[in-house]
């Protein structure tokens, strides 16, 4: 059995301390991760296993947060299928985009074991400097919040390439998918090898579609990767934003953790997701309250969890850049005061 408080909680396993970490703990509202920024570009940043390991490590050395996260993003794997990823202030680019059916055969698969080895080369850096004070968390995006990405051309308010997409091309679409899963489900793998501890998948965009399109285009290929990354020791968690419609179909996945957003009902998710811990699920923007807020919406969130094993602390979404530092410092202490019932 693992020793860290983290991967007890995501097996459903007594632990003593409910464990926290928050999805973007690396990254601009800290002040120490600026000052690297200041000196590199992000996708420079992504390249330099010295470099990710220092600002993986900075938010466990400020905060004493239970898990690490990789310092990557879901959006570098997209590049040896032959596009190109653009990181700028509002947001990134993927071009070009896939459109037409055409478009989506031109993009190739490949072996992620050869085309990512900065990132699984960073793992390894990474393990070192955490030096097993905590656990660290593997991820890649899902590979239908890849494909928005890849027909988008980047982020979307109203996603209407995306939809045209998959439901002009629906055999293409799931052709495109398959590759993606199989991509995803081997890089799990290699970061698995690489010494991760715990792998996420990021499925940020599958709740644009109605929980029949989500049994269609997202959650059978979720189902192939984390298939593929199966094993004894290493939790799989799914994120998923806008989760509440799609419970029903998140209980029938094999997988050990989901990861769900503040506009879930957590008694009613613990009910649905029988047997699976749950991950989550502050309003990042409450971190923009008064610390008071940011202390009872958190004793709140501990109290409907208080009898679940399996119940790990994080926002329910990314930490937004411009939080206070100040208010995630109390969000830990908080969460770290309160003892568990034994
Ligand atoms: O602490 C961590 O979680 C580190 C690693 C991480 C990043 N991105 C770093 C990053 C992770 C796990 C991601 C996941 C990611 N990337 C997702 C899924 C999670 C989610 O938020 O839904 C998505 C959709 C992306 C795509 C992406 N990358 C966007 C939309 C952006 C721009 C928006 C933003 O927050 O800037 C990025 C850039 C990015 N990825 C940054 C970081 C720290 C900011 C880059 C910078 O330093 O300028």
């Amino acid at each position: 059995m693992s020793k860290h408080d983290f991967i007890q909680a995501a097996f459903g396993q007594p632990h003593e301390r409910t464990p926290i970490w928050v999805m973007r703990q690396a990254g601009r509202y800290l002040p120490a991760y600026r000052a690297v920024r200041d000196t590199v570009s992000f996708s420079e940043l992504c390249r330099s296993p010295k470099l990710m390991a220092e600002v993986t490590g900075q938010p466990i050395d400020i905060f004493g947060f239970d898990a690490a996260i990789l310092f990557s993003d879901i959006l570098l794997p997209l590049e040896p299928m032959g596009v190109t990823v653009t990181y700028a202030e509002g947001g990134p680019t993927v071009l070009p985009p896939v459109r037409r059916p055409e478009d989506a055969l031109a993009l190739r698969a490949y072996n992620p074991g050869d085309e990512m080895r900065h990132v699984l080369e960073g793992v390894r850096e990474i393990k070192k400097r955490l030096n097993d004070v905590v656990p660290l968390i593997g991820f890649c995006g899902s590979p239908f919040t890849l494909l928005t990405y890849l027909v988008e051309g980047g982020g979307s308010s109203s996603f209407t390439e995306i939809k045209k997409f998959i439901y002009n091309y629906p055999r293409e679409a799931a052709a495109l998918l398959d590759k993606l899963a199989d991509i995803s489900g081997q890089y799990l793998k290699r970061q698995i090898e690489a010494g991760v501890d715990a792998v996420q998948l990021f499925d940020t965009w599958g709740g644009i579609l109605s929980p029949q399109a989500y049994r269609q285009f997202s959650l059978p290929y979720i189902k192939t990767v984390f298939d593929m990354c199966k094993t004894r020791d290493i939790p799989r968690i799914l994120y998923l934003n806008f989760t509440r419609p799609y419970l029903t179909a998140l209980a029938e996945l094999d997988c050990e953790v989901v990861s769900v957003d503040w506009r879930t009902d957590l008694a009613e998710a613990t009910q649905i997701l029988d047997g699976k811990a749950i991950q989550g699920n502050l309003d990042p923007q409450v971190l923009f309250g008064p610390a008071e807020l940011v202390r009872t919406e958190t004793r709140r969130i501990l109290q409907v969890m208080e009898k679940k094993d399996g119940f790990i602390f994080n926002l329910g979404h990314g930490i937004l850049p411009k939080t206070p530092v100040e208010n995630v410092q109390v969000l830990v202490e908080t969460v770290h005061a309160e003892a568990r019932p034994k």
